[in-house]
C-alpha cells in the first residue's frame, strides 16, 4: 500500500520515515512543512506572516495548507502512491482530504502514528541539523545521522542549518499544539480501520516496521 500518511509529534522522524520511504520506493514525500518553508522564499506579505507564525511554532490557516496539499496531490507523480508528512493535522483538514481524496479517486490509505516521549522528540529536535535547498535532515547526536562533513549537506554540499522553530519554546508550543490538535485524528483514523501505531525507536527498527506494514505483514 503506498498512500501513507503520517501523524506524529515533532521531531518524532516522520521527516526521515517518509525520505527513506520515497528513496526505496520511489514515491513522492509531501511534507507540509517543507512546502510552507518553500513559500516563505518568495518575497511577500504572506510569506512574513508563514514565516512568523511557524517560527512561534503556530499552526498556519487551514485554508493556505488544504490549497497546497491539493496542489500537489494533484500532479501526476501522486498516481502511484505519495506519502503525506505533517498534514492533516487539524479535524477540518481530515475531512477536507477525505473529500479530495474521494476526488482523486486515492481513498485507499495507511495511517501510520509514530509515537515517541516529548523528552525523546526535543533531544531530537535541538539538536537537528537540515538542508534549506534539498530538505535532507541530519542530527549532530546521533552517530548514523550526522553529515558525512561537519555543516555540510551529503546530498547537494549546501550549509546546514538549524531550523528557527528548533528552539525549546517553539518546540513546546508545537508540542502543545500537537497534543490539542492533531493528536485527536488518531481516534478519527483509527474509527476508519487505518491507523498503526509505530514506536519511533532508532531509525533502522523504526523504518522496518513501517515497511512490515506497507507490505501488509502486520
Ligand atoms: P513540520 O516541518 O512538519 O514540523 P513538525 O511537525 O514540528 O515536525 P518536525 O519536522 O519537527 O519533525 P519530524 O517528525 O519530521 O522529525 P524528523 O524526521 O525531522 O511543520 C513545521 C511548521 O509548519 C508547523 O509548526 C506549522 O507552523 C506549519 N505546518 C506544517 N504542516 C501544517 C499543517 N498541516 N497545518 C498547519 N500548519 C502546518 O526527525 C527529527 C530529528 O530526529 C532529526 O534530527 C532526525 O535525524 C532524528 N530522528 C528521526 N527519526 C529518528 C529515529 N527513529 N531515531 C533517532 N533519531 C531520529
Ligand atoms: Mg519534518
Amino acid at each position: 500500500m503506498n498512500n501513507i500518511i503520517f501523524i506524529a509529534p515533532p521531531a518524532a522522524g516522520k521527516g526521515t520515515m517518509s525520505s527513506l520511504i520515497s528513496n526505496k520506493y520511489f514515491i513522492p514525500h509531501i511534507s507540509t512543512g517543507d512546502l510552507l518553508r518553500n513559500k516563505i522564499k518568495e518575497d511577500n506579505e504572506e510569506a512574513k506572516t508563514i514565516s512568523d507564525e511557524i517560527a512561534k511554532g503556530n499552526l498556519i490557516s487551514d485554508e493556505i495548507v488544504n490549497n497546497l496539499v491539493r496542489e500537489r496531490l494533484s500532479l501526476a507523480d501522486a498516481d502511484s502512491g505519495f506519502i503525506l508528512d505533517g498534514y492533516p493535522r487539524t479535524l477540518n483538514q481530515a475531512t477536507k482530504l477525505d473529500e479530495l481524496l474521494r476526488e482523486l479517486n486515492k481513498e485507499k490509505i495507511i495511517v501510520i502514528y509514530l509515537d515517541v516521549d516529548k523528552k525523546t522528540a526535543q533531544k531530537r529536535a535541538l539538536s537537528r541539523l537540515v538542508c534549506s535547498k534539498c530538505h535532507k535532515i541530519y542530527n549532530i547526536t546521533i552517530e548514523e545521522a550526522k553529515p558525512t562533513v561537519d555543516g555540510i549537506c551529503d546530498q547537494c554540499g549546501t550549509l546546514l542549518d538549524f531550523r528557527p522553530d528548533d528552539t525549546e519554546e517553539s518546540f513546546n508550543k508545537r508540542f502543545e499544539t500537537y497534543l490539542l490538535e492533531t493528536e485527536p485524528l488518531l481516534k478519527y483514523y483509527d474509527n476508519k480501520k487505518v491507523l498503526y501505531k509505530v514506536n519511533s525507536k532508532d531509525t533502522k527498527t523504526t523504518f522496518e516496521a513501517i515497511e512490515r506494514i506497507m507490505m501488509g505483514q502486520k
